[in-house]
């Protein structure tokens, strides 16, 4: 998608320039031209020529080339550009650019150019959550510019929270859906379920599982990213999601899983089960706590829950799309397999307990997606957010053929 398009790369002073290096590089071996224009305080982050020799290009940052009183067009860069990205984008920048302020030569590219503008901020998440940070963001939005998500984790100042640059692959993967707005996924409604249940056994304990939730809410940020309208219905979890067209509902057990999934099935466009559901919960739930007695340990009664990517490949119609997980820890291929014909699935993706920094908790996973013609596609252990992507992909390639 990007091939032979033009990119003008403005990096800005934050420490996420240094990640600006692999963008870079990326960006050139999908084979787009990329100039790279540099705000002169970002250069204490990331020097000049390590961009120059990634984009092949000379950096410019200045209004005139060094001593020789020639100017560098900012015109002439802003009308050659296909697409233009700031990352990172800082807080300052994005100051400017809401109002207009023009004095270094990134700002006048920015004002002189035509094409689509995209913007990754990166800043603390006191700076991200300011007022004046938010109203300058919805500006640059009412006029189009794109904005690329910044991500939860651990910032530079130590704080843990929302403010980090978008990795260098979802940008890249920003631009291309720009370049394609084709997306079959646009207005799409669809739902997803992530995270683990908890069956109560009495008002203090539960029977649960070790799912985080991750691979679940990685997936629908890059649905929501593709113009999909999301229903994110989680068990219990810690994390947040950033994307406005995501519609989360929280809750605690199977049932009320099932309940929610089965409520929103009708008017889905496209259902992901990514959730680990309880297999079975307790029957009887005390209302008091269950008190220790001396040599005795209670027994518990188990029943099975609903099942709710059965329930809901039961009611799927032709026009629907069901997609599950399977967990697998023997005879994965055949089992996933025989799932997938169960549960009436157009695909299920395979995920790997048996590769180190795969699996549950982790930031990575390594998947295989079998689909109903029996073809296998083998995934490398990847960050569950390009997990995300690759299935994305493909629910975009199923909707595309239909
Ligand atoms: N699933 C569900 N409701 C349940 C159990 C599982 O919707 N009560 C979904 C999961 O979200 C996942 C898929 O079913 O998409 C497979 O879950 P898994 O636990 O691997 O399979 P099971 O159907 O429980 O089969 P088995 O226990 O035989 O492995």
């Amino acid at each position: 998608m990007l091939k032979g398009k033009n990119i003008i790369l403005g990096v800005t002073a934050s420490i996420a320039a240094y990640k600006t290096a692999i963008l870079t590089r990326l960006l050139v071996k999908a084979g787009a031209s990329v100039r790279v224009v540099m705000t002169p305080a970002s250069k204490e982050f990331i020097t000049p020529l390590t961009l120059s020799v990634l984009s092949k290009s000379p950096v410019l940052s200045e209004f005139t080339k060094n001593d020789q009183g020639e100017w560098n067009n900012h015109v002439e860069l802003g009308l050659w550009a296909d697409l233009m990205v700031i990352a990172p984008c800082s807080a300052n920048t994005l100051a400017k650019m809401s109002s207009g302020i023009c004095d270094n030569l990134l700002m006048a590219v920015y004002l002189s150019a035509r094409c689509p503008v995209f913007v990754a901020p990166a800043m603390d998440l006191d700076m991200l959550k300011h007022p004046s940070t938010t109203e300058n963001l919805s500006k640059l939005k009412s006029w189009g510019v794109h904005i690329l998500t910044p991500g939860f984790g651990e910032l530079a100042s130590g704080l843990i929270g929302e403010g980090r640059m978008a990795e260098p692959e979802e940008i890249i993967s920003g631009l291309e859906k720009e370049l394609n707005p084709e997306n079959p996924l646009k207005g799409k409604k669809v739902l997803v379920t992530a995270g683990p249940t908890f069956e109560a056994i009495d008002p203090v304990r539960f029977i649960g599982n070790h799912s985080s939730g991750k691979m679940g809410f990685a997936l629908a940020e890059e649905l929501a990213r593709n113009g999909a309208d999301v229903k994110l219905v989680c068990g219990p979890n810690n994390l947040h999601t950033t994307e406005a067209r995501i519609q989360r509902v929280d809750v605690t057990s199977a049932e009320e899983m099932y309940q929610a999934c089965i409520s929103a099935y009708a008017e889905t466009d496209v259902a992901i089960l990514a959730a680990a559901v309880a297999d079975f919960r307790p029957v009887h739930t005390a209302t008091t706590k269950i008190k220790k007695k001396p040599g005795q340990a209670p027994v518990l009664e188990l029943e099975q829950t609903t099942d709710i990517l059965a329930e809901l490949g039961k009611r799927k119609s032709g026009k629907q799309i069901l997609i599950g997980f399977a967990l697998e820890t023997d005879s994965e291929i055949e089992n996933a397999k025989a799932k997938l014909e169960r549960k009436n699935l157009d695909f299920i993706v395979l995920n790997s307990l048996r590769d180190p920094g795969a699996g549950f908790g982790t930031d990575q996973n390594k998947i295989s997606i079998i689909d109903r013609n029996n073809n296998l596609s083998n995934f490398e252990l990847k960050d569950k957010s390009a997990v995300a992507v690759d299935i994305v992909d493909r629910i975009k390639s199923l909707l595309s053929s239909r």
